[in-house]
């Protein structure tokens, strides 16, 4: 049985992740801080015999007994909200934590596949984004705590890569959603349908004509896995390239939740990128890969596990556990 260490286990996609590679037969480690992860979505895969968790700070020295095959890092803070309160932390994960897991990978002769992001490509002068577009970034911005730890990240990673012949996945991953979300992450598509469930009006930042692009959740996972079992040591974006205006998305969220609600606006955040949408020609080329669960689709399995939550979820403020306050 092949063995896998997944960081960030309990977290939205590190928890998918868990899923994919048992459903495929592997041997799971999940290690994880909870520092912005959820236990709650990993709980239905401790009965099982082939799955792990350990509990622990991965910018900590690591250390797994037995083989390993595979390290895929998602351990980090991923939303602003997160890494605006935690940017230490963010840092220090994005640095001490992935090298750690290199020099682990070294030890096992394991390969590392880390989750960078469309974040290193800043608020882009490229439209859409390509793999070779090294980015417009504000190190000293308020978002330059996440940009500048996955630029680090692509960085020690390449360089093991090249000096140490370690075998190496970088993925760039465009705004994902789905299930396990946390409603009260800060990202624009809970916060909406956030809104929408207590009867809010949705709130748009700035004139809402700033494109994202949504990529469901078991679509990345698919690309992931893919390129995790490719030959391909270079950065391969994985997102979705249906683009829409946050205010055309307000208007979509309004209509599948039924809401009487109206958007409103308020001022756009400092180094808030206007357009994003990834190039992903190289995914297709090289990993056969390509989106197929539509928006309306995705929105829809999202909704419903939204309104699956106990109402306290719907009113809890965005949450960092107790050792962050030290
Ligand atoms: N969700 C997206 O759209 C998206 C987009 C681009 C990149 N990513 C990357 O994917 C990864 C996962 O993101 P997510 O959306 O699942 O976020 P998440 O916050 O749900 O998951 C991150 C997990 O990492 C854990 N973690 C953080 N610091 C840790 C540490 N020092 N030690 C151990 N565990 C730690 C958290 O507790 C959490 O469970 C992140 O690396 C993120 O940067 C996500």
């Amino acid at each position: 049985m092949k063995r896998v260490l997944i960081t960030g286990g309990a977290g939205f996609l590190g928890s998918h992740l868990c899923d994919r590679f048992i459903r495929e037969g592997y041997h799971v480690i999940a290690m994880d801080n909870l520092i912005t992860g959820d236990i709650r979505n990993i709980e239905h895969l401790f009965p099982l015999p082939n799955f792990e968790f350990y509990h622990h700070d991965v910018s900590k020295f690591i250390h797994v007994s037995g083989d390993l095959d595979y390290i895929l890092h998602f351990a980090s803070p991923a939303s602003p909200i997160d890494y605006l309160k935690i940017p230490i932390q963010t840092l220090k994960v994005g640095s001490l934590g992935i090298h750690n897991c290199l020099g682990l990978a070294r030890v096992k002769n394991a390969r590392v596949l880390i989750a960078s992001t469309s974040e290193v490509y800043g608020d882009p002068a490229v439209h859409p984004q390509n793999e070779d577009y090294w980015g417009n970034v504000n190190p000293v911005g308020p978002r330059g705590v996440y940009d500048e730890a996955k630029r680090f990240q692509e960085a020690i990673t390449m360089a093991y890569h090249t000096y140490h012949g370690l075998e190496t996945r970088i993925v760039r991953i465009f705004n994902t959603y789905g299930p396990r979300m946390r409603l009260n992450d800060g990202r624009v598509l809970p916060a909406f349908i956030g809104q929408a469930l207590r009867g809010e009006d949705l709130t748009v930042f700035g004139d809402g004509s700033q494109t994202r692009s949504f990529c469901y959740v078991d679509d990345l996972v698919e690309g992931i896995y893919r390129l995790l079992l490719s030959d391909y040591a270079y950065p391969v974006n994985i997102g979705n390239p249906g683009e829409i205006t946050i205010r055309e998305f307000g208007e979509e969220i309004i209509k599948l939740t039924g809401t009487k609600q109206k958007l409103i606006v308020k001022p756009l955040p400092t180094d808030d990128p206007k357009q994003r949408k990834p190039d992903i020609t190289r995914a297709k080329a090289i990993l056969g890969w390509e989106p197929k669960v539509s928006r309306a689709e995705g929105l829809r399995i999202t909704y419903d596990y939204f309104r699956s939550l106990p109402e306290e979820e719907l009113y809890k403020a965005a949450y960092h556990r107790e050792f962050v306050k030290k």
